[in-house]
């Protein structure tokens, strides 16, 4: 006799792709809209130190629009403080990673690549290279630990500890750190997920 519960799972997984694929697919098209326009970056102007605003501008421009747009979004919800605003402007700055190192991770392989990571995630740990070079693998890497790296240039461009763990736990589901941090953590992941 065949298991409900199977049947259940099945349709509940159905879901959790469609949803998965449908937020990419918005993602995707927010990141095209982005080449298209250029941003109003007098928010960053405002938030930032002119170190850490140096290290924004290192971003290209659709990952520049898509941090201005987590931070409006941030601020359609309400009062946010300046660790999470900094946080919200620098957390993907770690992708410029790869193109220090000559490999692409810009606009039209970052589409695929989030698809892959949603449908096979385990490709990426296993085709990813860790050493720099201006390879597609190394661009995996990058893709993977962006938030590490990140958090890193943002330390050193004198971003407070929060903001740093921010960025370092942004893509964390399960980031251990202090329970007052966390809300904030949950605030920057949401409006990371809607833009
Ligand atoms: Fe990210
Ligand atoms: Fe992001």
């Amino acid at each position: 006799m065949a298991d409900p519960s199977a049947g259940f799972s099945a349709v509940f997984s159905q879901r959790m792709f469609r949803r998965g694929a449908l937020y990419r697919v918005r993602q995707f098209w927010n990141g095209a809209r982005s080449l298209l326009g250029k941003a109003d970056e007098s928010l960053a102007e405002a938030v930032l130190s002119p170190e850490q605003l140096a290290l924004f501008r290192r971003m290209p421009a659709d990952a520049r629009f898509h941090s201005l747009a987590v931070l409006s979004t941030l601020h359609r919800q309400g009062a946010v403080a300046q660790d999470l605003a900094a946080a919200a402007l620098l957390h993907d700055v770690g992708k410029v990673a790869a193109t220090d190192a000559g490999a692409y991770l810009g606009f039209w392989l970052r589409g695929p690549l989030v698809l892959l990571e949603t449908m096979a995630p385990g490709w990426l740990l296993r085709l990813q290279d860790a050493r720099p070079a201006g390879r597609v693998r190394y661009a995996l890497h990058v893709h993977l630990q962006h938030p590490a790296i990140g958090a890193r240039w943002a330390q050193a461009a004198g971003c407070s500890a929060l903001t740093c763990w921010l960025i370092e736990q942004h893509q964390s589901k399960a980031a251990a750190g202090p329970a007052e941090w966390r809300p904030l953590l949950e605030r920057l992941q949401n409006a990371d997920s809607q833009n």
